[in-house]
């Protein structure tokens, strides 16, 4: 174990094979635009979403469930009316996605390269000072490995945003109590539920428990059917980017609806059906 620990301490960063010096490459293309457009997107929804989801509510933001439709940030709803003015209930939730999203392996990629420069792009030199980075192998970053557990507990709000489907489709109070409501919330709800789950399930690390542990998927008919599941993930983790995209964006919008419905900015287009 202390062997192990020793080269655990002495591992820095190898030196790769881009040119020596910070933004120095042979690229001719604009290499740059990427991350500077996808740290920007980033910061405006990840800030939204922080001050939304922790900070509105206590100095008073407007009600995040309104007519069934209860913000994603804050579902499950735990210890309804019962927490002190200064907390939010998004705050007990908030930290098991949040966690999901900052340990993901794409995600990873685009904030190392747009807020750390580690590196700026493919084939581009970074900082000298990243040679003293001993990458995932030391704290902060050996954090990213709990990625896993996170990915386990990543289902737990993700079953009550499905859940939640109910009451955003038919509404429990109000004049249409209990009818089938087919409107612009409802559908937004339903998209959104339907991204994040895309992107939950197509987390590398689900692909590796599905398939991994196996030399042989052809040996038994319980490793066919896992070589199945491995497939379908597998379809489903080459667009994982495209998830990750989607769903952050649907989430947030899914929010900044409810807070509009709640401040009579919108009203909800919809048509009840009698069930
Ligand atoms: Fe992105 Fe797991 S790799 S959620």
């Amino acid at each position: 174990m202390s062997g192990q620990s020793a080269v655990l301490r002495a591992l820095r960063k190898p030196r790769g094979t881009a040119q020596e010096g910070f933004g120095r490459t042979n690229r001719r293309d604009r290499w740059g635009i990427y991350p500077l457009v996808q740290g920007t997107a980033f910061t405006i929804l990840a800030g939204y979403l922080f001050f939304s989801g922790i900070v509105w509510n206590p100095i008073g933001g407007p009600a995040f469930e309104v007519d069934g439709y209860l913000s994603p940030l804050f579902s499950p709803w735990l210890f309804k009316g019962q927490l002190p003015w200064f907390i939010s209930p998004g705050l007990l939730i908030l930290w098991i996605p949040l966690g999901f999203r900052a340990t993901c392996y794409y995600y990873r990629k685009a904030y190392y390269r747009f807020y750390f420069a580690d590196p700026p792009g493919c084939a581009v030199g970074e900082p000298t000072v990243h040679r003293k980075y001993r990458m995932e192998a030391a704290f902060p970053f050996i954090l990213q490995n709990l990625h896993r557990i996170f990915l386990y507990l990543a289902f737990i709000p993700l079953t009550f945003l499905w859940i939640d489907l109910i009451p955003a489709f038919v509404p429990p109070e109000g004049p249409h109590a209990g009818a089938l409501r087919i409107g612009f919330g409802s559908a937004l709800f339903l998209v959104n539920v339907v991204l994040l789950t895309g992107f939950s399930l197509s987390c590398n690390s689900l692909r590796h428990l599905a398939g991994g542990r196996s030399d042989c998927f052809s040996c038994s008919r319980r490793r066919r059917v896992q070589y199945t599941l491995w497939q379908r993930l597998t379809r489903l983790n080459t667009h994982h980017m495209g998830w990750a995209w989607a769903s952050f964006i649907s989430v947030t919008l899914a929010d900044v609806y409810v807070r509009l419905l709640a401040m009579g900015v919108v009203t909800d287009p919809a048509v009840f059906i009698q069930i």
